[in-house]
């Protein structure tokens, strides 16, 4: 039986599935990687433009990197592993959808439940008071400010040495413990505490389904890898989802 069909029969016999991606789901979309030859942080140094210190020192130069990122993800479109699967949560497969992505595409393509574990890049918020802000474009003038209190405002992002939001990654684990089949897309797997998802779900006895054009640390104990492309494995598995 070919491995495509044997996956979508798991999806489709599983009581919760879980989808977990990072941004090797949306390298097709045109949305660089951070890793990687032609990765972000090949280029960019994160300790200047991805820390608190960083915006501390240098609000505008922060800002810049934050705008011209909106800006490449405003210009892309989801590709059809992202439709995939949200057609597979309006069916009932798959339950959540977990992200270390801050593109916000899985929501652009129709997904509802999902978990944005590192933010969400066209969010800001106040870095002294509670006012939040949803940009529908990047903003015009950076660094922009609170209309209440005239702080700065920061992306509403997980920077390096910061932690991640109680409930969400508690959520999360929640969630990956939960699954019967937890499939893992485009990510490194190297950051953590999301990096644990996986290896959490493996331990509560959940199949584990992998998508990556590389091998990963989740590699070798994963169920099942296809060594390709989202939105291929993707389209050859739900070929056989009806
Ligand atoms: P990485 O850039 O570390 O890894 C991207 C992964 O996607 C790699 O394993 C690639 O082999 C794989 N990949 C690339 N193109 C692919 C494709 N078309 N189909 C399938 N796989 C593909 O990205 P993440 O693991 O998401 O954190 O990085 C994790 C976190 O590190 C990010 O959320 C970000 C970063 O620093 C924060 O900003 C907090």
């Amino acid at each position: 039986m070919s491995k495509f069909k044997e996956v979508a029969d798991r999806i489709k016999s599983s009581s919760y599935t879980v989808v977990f991606t990072g941004a090797g789901m949306s390298a097709e979309s045109n949305i660089p990687t951070f890793r990687g030859r032609n990765g972000l942080w090949s280029k960019y140094n994160p300790m200047e433009l991805a820390t608190p210190e960083a915006f501390r020192r240098d609000p505008y130069k922060v800002w810049e990197w934050y705008k011209m990122r909106m800006e490449i993800i405003l210009n892309a479109e989801p590709h059809e592993g992202y439709y995939i699967i949200s057609k597979w949560e309006e069916k009932g497969y798959v339950k959540r959808v977990i992200t270390q992505n801050v593109d916000g595409l899985h929501y652009r393509s129709g997904s509802r439940n999902i978990l944005e574990l590192h933010g969400n890049i066209f969010r800001g918020r106040c870095i002294s008071c509670w006012y939040k802000v949803h940009f529908k474009e990047a903003p015009s003038e950076i660094p922009p400010r609170c209309p209440f209190c005239n702080s700065l405002i920061r992306p509403d992002v997980v920077w390096f040495g910061e932690p991640l939001d109680t409930e969400t990654i508690s959520k999360a684990y929640e969630e990956a413990a939960r699954s019967d089949v937890f499939i893992v897309i485009g990510t490194s797997g190297v950051v953590y505490p999301a990096a644990e998802l996986p290896i959490i779900a493996k331990q509560y006895g959940s199949t584990i389904i992998e998508i990556n054009i590389e091998e990963t640390p989740i590699s070798v104990y994963a169920d099942y890898v296809f060594r390709m492309k989202a939105s291929e494995a993707l389209s050859q598995i739900d070929k056989y989802i009806d």
